[in-house]
């Protein structure tokens, strides 16, 4: 028999001629195959609730990798489970903004909703439930989804109603639930229109002045518009805030390597804390439309992607409806693909993502070469986060130094903030850089119930803690929170209280780490699940004399000893957390610190 022969039959008694012909789709979308890989098995779990080791056979085919390459990608990502799972797959996060609002509990009334523990599905096959590691909806805490259509709060009453409607044989569809995105200060760039709910529409978006940017940087000159960004002292948001026109100086010209140059936003957006990007892909979908065409223009971008975690479908759907929009109304000199992942924190790393894009496993890669360079396929890329993106509108709308005029020195313009923990309002804050964080708390409406603030997180869990009294008059910009020792990251700050116990804190940071490292690097894969098992002993009241001594020492083992940060970050947060809160870990000893 024939290869193609083989493949026929296959596909005959596996799926219909309508699923293979988009499974076949899925293959050409892109360059070079098997990027469209993993959207492909994404395809085949929701229509059969398992990737079968036949369905992998199928696909290797397909593709034309091995088999042991589909089974790679398959058991890596958590988007694909162990177990074959229900028709309808409940999500509920138990990362730390949506713990300190009752996670627990929700996560509880689920499974005794369902009657099954997390995992295989319910007898009747309509269920199965996870328990999440960050559903980017930290606004929303405690936040569930419903096959990654994300529903709200988890209150008992929301669960059993979306579960009722799922029996009623009523897809769950996500409808915009964004808290608090409109411009609370007067310098707001990107939410100042924010309070119209139909921004997210191309007829509103140009009465604001949409395109506009697009259209002034479409008669500049590449270099030109470049030389506006560096004017603008414009920080990549996305964690590093590395510099974003010096990172496109470092592309190659087109004629050095004569090969496509590639362009995409990151909008993984998995790290606790961070829901930013969720909000402003929702509420202004063109805007980030409008800052590619901006980018690929002074990149000499040929291909032009949007990377989006696989949990935000509502996000997806209104990105794909404003590219359509712009295309009709022949706004785009380079056509936007969307892209999605397979729900693992680690492809929004650069170098993963762009592995996760080419059809493979997460595994950060070892610079140099930089993606500038070589990225993906070993074509130069310039990936840039969804938030950068779109403040290139402004820049080009404003000029540069009028944009930088609104920040600090060396980080300029705005930002927004996903404030949430416990504070009254959680939301998306909008503030010049160098804002007091005093001004974050004021607008996310204060500390819940009044209570005394007893730490803040200030960039996303990956980040070190301050105490009060380090946060007292500290200004928000990447080079100030340096100098306390932490980082502004993707700017997810979360207030926490008295109330809270650190060892917990520090087990559901650890824990989060644990889960989400892709194994790689040896200290990373075991000090995090080193530090998981002892924390969640001393949380048991069984700590050792020495382990929260050893748990600092755990940074001296890992950090410039892995790929990514996420392993540095292992040890580096517990550090912080065991320095400047010891009493919280002495209480857990099983015999107190004579
Ligand atoms: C573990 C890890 C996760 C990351 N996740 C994201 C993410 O979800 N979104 C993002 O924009 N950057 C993320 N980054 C940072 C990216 O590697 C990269 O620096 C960023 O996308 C560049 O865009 P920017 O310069 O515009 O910030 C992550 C980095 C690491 C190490």
């Amino acid at each position: 028999m024939s290869a193609t022969t083989t493949k026929t039959a296959a596909a005959g008694t596996l799926f219909t001629p309508e699923e293979q012909a988009k499974l076949v789709a899925w293959t050409k979308r892109y360059p070079q195959a098997p990027m469209g890989l993993i959207e492909a098995l994404r395809e085949v779990q929701i229509w059969k609730g398992e990737v079968s080791l036949a369905a992998e056979a199928h696909l290797a085919a397909l593709f034309g990798v091995t088999r042991a390459r589909v089974r790679e990608v398959v058991t890596f990502y958590p988007f694909f489970p162990h177990e074959k799972a229900g028709k309808h797959r409940v999500s509920l996060c138990r990362n730390l903004s949506c713990h300190l609002a009752g996670g627990e509990k929700a996560l509880h009334h689920l499974e005794k909703a369902l009657g099954v523990a997390e995992g295989p599905a319910t007898a009747d096959g309509m269920f199965s439930w996870e328990a999440s590691e960050c559903l980017g909806a930290c606004d929303l805490a405690p936040a569930f989804a419903i096959d990654d259509e994300l529903l709200g709060a988890a209150t008992p009453t929301a669960i059993d109603a979306a579960l009722s409607a799922c029996r009623a044989g009523k897809a769950p569809k996500a409808v915009s639930t964004a808290k608090a995105a409109a411009p609370v200060s007067d310098k707001a760039a990107l939410t100042k229109d924010f309070a119209d709910p139909k921004l997210h529409t191309l007829e509103v978006y140009r009465r604001f002045g949409g395109y506009n940017a697009w259209e002034k940087a479409r008669t500049m000159a590449p270099a030109d518009i470049t030389a506006e960004v560096k004017n603008s002292n414009l920080r990549g948001l996305g964690g590093a805030g590395f510099p974003v026109a010096m990172k496109w100086e470092t592309v190659p010209p087109k004629s050095a390597r004569q090969v496509p140059h590639i362009l995409v936003a990151n909008a993984d957006e998995s790290e606790p804390g961070c829901f930013k990007d969720r909000v402003l892909m929702e509420r202004n979908p063109h805007a980030l439309i409008e800052g590619l065409q901006i980018a690929a223009r002074a990149v000499d971008a040929d291909h032009v992607y949007i990377f989006i975690r696989g949990e935000y479908a509502l996000q997806k759907r209104l990105l794909e409806a404003a590219v359509a929009e712009a295309k009709t109304a022949g706004l785009l000199d380079k056509d936007v693909l969307v892209m999605q992942g397979a729900n693992a924190y680690i492809s929004g790393c650069d170098t993963a993502l762009l592995e996760t894009m080419e059809g493979k496993k997460a595994w950060p890669r070892q610079p140099p070469p930089f993606p500038t360079n070589a990225g993906l396929l070993n074509w130069p890329t310039v990936v840039n986060n969804v938030e950068t993106l779109m403040m290139l509108t402004r820049v080009i709308a404003q000029g540069g130094e009028a944009f930088a005029a609104a920040g600090v020195a060396k980080s300029g313009g705005t930002r927004c903030f996903s404030v949430s923990g416990h504070v009254e309002k959680p939301g998306v804050y909008e503030f010049p850089l160098g804002t007091p964080i005093e001004d974050l708390l004021a607008a996310a409406g204060g500390m819940k119930g009044g209570r005394p603030l007893k730490a803040v997180i200030p960039g996303g869990t990956s980040t070190p803690v301050l105490t009060p009294e380090e946060t007292r008059g500290l200004k928000m910009d990447f080079d100030s929170l340096r100098a306390k020792g932490s980082f502004l990251g993707a700017g997810g700050v979360i207030f926490l209280d008295d109330s809270v116990d650190m060892v917990d804190v520090l087990h559901i940071i650890e824990r989060f780490l644990w889960v989400e490292s892709c194994g790689q690097c040896t200290p990373c894969r075991e000090g995090s699940g080193w530090a998981t098992r002892v924390l969640a002993r001393m949380k048991a009241g069984k700590g050792d004399a020495g382990d929260a001594d050893n748990l600092v020492r755990l940074s001296e083992n890992i950090m410039g000893k892995v790929i990514c940060a996420l392993g540095d970050t292992v040890g580096m947060v517990a550090a912080a957390m065991i320095k400047k809160f010891r009493a919280d870990f002495d209480r857990r000893l099983e015999k107190p610190r004579g």
